[in-house]
């Protein structure tokens, strides 16, 4: 329940913390390792200068460290959200192409922008994209790039310089491929060179924080052979394997073509060694129990991207039966067929999917809690990953990847606040705003791009379709100034 507040009565600039070591109190929301969620109303994140959490609880039990630490309050730290999918090329064209299907929107509106995706256009790109990533809270991606090795190269260096953590991709594909200039005899072996070239020298560059995957797109443009050989590379170099699964009924139908021997959509990347822990495949809304019980088994994770699935009509995944069987689910922005980045969209067009699949007596089951989502969008898409005992939560030990929300651009109405943290959630999920993640930082070093740090020019908060106008929230504004006050 909201409650109405007096006005703030915050008077001086806020000096965020722009580096480790640093101290925030704030109101704290994370879900914890060992199951359930902490929230404290009067909370302290303390981190050390190596950019680890040392503490994360009552501001209360730390008197002393509470009283020197930046106080941010009534702001709220949540861990840094995990976007498990997303196509980085593809940005420019978020929001366009509605009505059509998957393969004709690729067609349409995909390939030929991916096309353009040379180093240059990703030397300015990249760093844009890294801030609109930040300014929508997330901190951890894992990131198709285009098929073009230079591209990968600046998307990479955009990302070391940026701070973000990333797993990041060169697309392969030597069945069908945007890139005319390429040899189809040398294609093969050309992918698989530039795709090993990139993983030897981002793979766990500046300590785990940039990763690379082995990104064949989808079972439609890539050969058996480069199936095969992608996974095989995967997995002698530790690195990820990723790529799309049963998204769209014209898709599967073209696959089961293509790969007659296979019995399913899974099969086919079954065959290739292609399942596993570090393997993420993205969307699989329509899988066959057989498909649903081997990607349990094998440990393979999955991505859900409910806002993508809709707007291209693919359809929608029954995520409750999925998570019944075990299934490691995490959720992913899709962008461009997802028109934006935030997690905390996906969260809610999830939840709304969840509820037409009630509604169509699909399912049965109640949909997830608001906490339930915090997890599945912060934790468990580091699960998916396998890196959380670094990231996800915030639990000391683990290193600081924050982010900090002014609740005050989700009130409905000037002067509401939500005392309960389930409460808080639901707004935060079903009325996020653009502009509301005002900080984010990796290993406690801060990101560009979210407004409370920059000013949030264009380009900072995602370009997005901000409400921000005048009278839009509260104390902080929506003018992208850092927050200072409650006076006019
Ligand atoms: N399947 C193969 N490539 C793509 C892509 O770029 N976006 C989506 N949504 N599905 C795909
Ligand atoms: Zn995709």
């Amino acid at each position: 329940m909201g409650r109405m507040l007096g006005s703030a009565t915050v008077s001086q600039r806020l000096d965020l913390p722009e580096r480790p070591p640093f101290s925030i109190r704030a109101r704290l929301l994370t879900p914890l390792a060992a199951g359930g969620s902490r929230h404290e109303a009067d909370g302290l994140l303390v981190v050390d200068q190596a950019g680890r959490i040392t503490f994360a609880g009552r501001a209360a039990d730390r008197p002393a460290e509470a009283v020197a630490a930046v106080d941010v309050r009534p702001w709220v730290l949540l861990p840094g959200m995990v976007d498990l999918h997303a196509h980085l090329p593809q940005l420019p064209n978020a929001g366009l192409g509605a009505g059509l299907d998957l393969l004709t929107w690729l067609e349409h509106y995909i390939f030929p922008l991916e096309r353009e995706f040379d180093a240059a256009r990703a030397e300015v790109a990249a760093p844009a994209a890294w801030r609109a990533f930040a300014s929508a809270g997330t901190t951890t991606a894992l990131v198709y790039g285009a098929v073009f090795e230079a591209s990968l190269e600046a998307t990479f260096r955009a990302a070391e310089a940026h701070g973000i953590r990333a797993v990041i991709g060169k697309v392969m594909m030597d069945r069908i491929t945007y890139d005319e200039t390429i040899d189809p005899a040398t294609i093969l072996d050309r992918s698989l060179r530039e795709a090993s070239d990139l993983c030897s020298r981002w793979h766990l560059r500046d300590d785990g924080r940039l990763r690379y995957a082995f990104t064949p797109r989808f079972a439609v443009s890539c050969t058996a052979d480069l199936l095969r050989e992608s996974a095989a590379l995967a997995r002698s170099t530790g690195a990820y394997w990723q790529t799309h699964v049963a998204e769209d009924e014209r898709e599967i139908a073209e696959v089961a073509r293509l790969f007659p021997e296979a019995v399913d959509y899974v099969d086919v990347y079954d065959r290739a060694g292609g399942l596993g822990e570090r393997s993420v495949l993205a969307h699989a809304v329509h899988l066959s129990d057989r498909e649903l019980r081997r990607l349990v088994e094998s440990g393979t994770r999955v991505v859900h991207c409910p806002a993508s699935n809709l707007f291209l009509a693919s359809g929608v995944m029954p995520l409750g039966r999925y998570l019944e069987a075990g299934l490691a689910v995490g959720l992913g922005s899709d962008v461009a067929a997802g028109p934006d980045l935030s997690i905390f969209g996906s969260m809610r067009v999830a939840f709304y999917a969840w509820n037409a699949m009630r509604v169509a007596g699909r399912v049965e089951a109640p949909v997830l809690k608001p906490l339930d989502w915090l997890r599945m969008g912060s934790l468990d898409g580091a699960r998916a990953l396998g890196i959380d005992d670094v990231t996800g939560s915030l639990e000391a030990g683990k290193e600081a990847d924050v982010i900090a929300i002014d609740p005050s651009f989700v009130a409905p109405i000037e002067g509401v606040s939500d005392d309960d943290p389930a409460d808080l959630m639901s707004r935060l999920m079903f009325r996020a705003h653009p502009d509301m993640v005002r900080a984010a930082w990796v290993r406690g070093r801060a990101l560009a791009g979210p407004a409370g740090r920059d000013g949030g020019e264009p380009g900072g908060s995602g370009a997005s379709a901000a409400s921000g106008a005048s009278g839009e929230p509260g104390a902080s504004g929506a003018t992208g100034e850092p927050r200072e006050s409650g006076e006019p």
